[in-house]
């Protein structure tokens, strides 16, 4: 880190430039500035495919506050989407590992309801400025030529869910992947047609070429078999001892799970709201900073602040992106996702995973 960015990024000068931190007055200067936050620069949007819900690959230039990313991990992507507060969403990087600063692309498909992901792939435009998360996530590759080994490597995708299995695939072979010393990939894919088919011609040049990755594309509108566990087998015979990685559809990811039948060679990435088991709906929350009190419903606070008419910050509404933080005053809270409850004062917890347990009162 050179002096200027150690000058920048040290306590003293955040103390001096608190409540705001140093990063809002260098964006205001620069808004590619930055010595904690990361930003990103959008360089080009290039459509995948069209139709209802078209993809897009955006490319963008981070800062150089950007510390890179393994294959098969996500970012939070937060956007000022005109007429809404900045909203965040989990988006997988679909280029191949990257370095500190270096460009990558994110692969989006526009959902009906998703504003950042529509707004991605239908407004976004070279120069227009989108705030990151660091690269998250687990579900990474651990191969790699540095360490080769024989191991067969399996990647099962479905939909837009190709995106981490195409940074892995595109990571093993910009880094020298040898197919020849025996090493194999195998990358089935599921798609509705040949016009949904994102990254197609890609996926044609490296299925032509000669390097150990066989590429199996399943077009339901050509009437190609759904994923069942007997076409795996034709394809992969022991495929519960290989190590493979799946994302894709709910459906999808629920009939290959049942084909592992446990096996621990299987990771799995899935971006899905959480069920909310309704805690003990007793009590009543208040929101403190805009004066009301509703009677508990069990729901989670992020909810029940909205049916009360109420509009906190939140971004992907599942416990990852943080957006969604509020003080917590009084009570106790339930984590809908690990059911641990919290009676903690004071307490920092994220609205949209927490649920009253009896009387509450939240900072919002
Ligand atoms: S909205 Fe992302 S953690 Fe709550």
């Amino acid at each position: 880190m050179g002096l200027t960015s150690t000058l920048l990024a040290s306590r003293t000068l955040a103390a001096l430039t608190s409540p705001h931190g140093v990063d809002r007055y260098l964006e205001l200067v620069n808004p590619m500035w930055a010595a904690r936050e990361v930003r990103a620069r959008v360089v080009s949007v290039e459509r995948e495919t069209s139709g209802e819900h078209p993809v897009a690959t955006v490319t963008l230039q981070p800062t150089s506050t950007w510390r890179g990313h393994r294959a098969g991990q996500y970012v939070q992507v937060g956007v000022e989407v005109p007429g809404a507060r900045r909203t965040t969403r989990c988006f997988t990087i679909s280029s191949a590992a990257s370095q500190p600063g270096e460009r990558f692309t994110l692969t989006v498909r526009a959902h009906s309801e998703g504003l950042v992901s529509k707004w991605l792939v239908e407004q976004a435009r070279p120069g227009f400025v989108v705030h990151l998360s660091q690269a998250q996530g687990d579900f990474t590759l651990n191969e790699s030529p540095a360490t080769p080994t024989n191991n067969h490597l399996l990647f099962i995708t479905g939909g837009s869910g190709i995106t981490p299995a195409m940074s892995m695939v595109r990571t093993l072979l910009r880094d020298g992947y040898d197919g020849h010393a025996g090493r194999k990939v195998t990358f089935l894919h599921y798609a509705r047609g040949p016009e949904d088919q994102i990254f197609a011609t890609e996926l044609a040049e490296i299925a032509a070429a000669d390097n150990g990755v066989r590429v199996v594309l399943r077009h339901e509108s050509a009437g190609d078999p759904l994923f069942s566990a007997i076409d795996l087998a034709r394809l992969v015979p022991d495929f519960r001892e290989v190590d493979t990685w799946v994302c894709g559809p709910a459906g999808l990811m629920e009939r290959v799970e049942l084909a592992y039948d446990g096996s621990p060679r299987l990771r799995t990435e899935r971006f899905k709201a959480p069920v909310v088991k309704a805690g003990n709906a007793e009590g009543d929350v208040v929101f403190s900073r805009s004066g009301q009190q509703v009677a508990n419903t069990g729901a989670s606070l992020l909810e029940q602040a909205e049916a009360a008419g109420l509009t906190p910050e939140f971004g992907c509404r599942m416990g990852i992106c943080f957006s969604c933080t509020a003080r917590k005053t009084e009570g106790t809270v339930r984590n809908v996702l690990t059911g641990e409850e919290s009676s903690l004062p004071d307490e920092d917890i994220r609205v949209c995973v927490s649920a009253p347990v009896g009387d509450c009162a939240v900072d919002l």
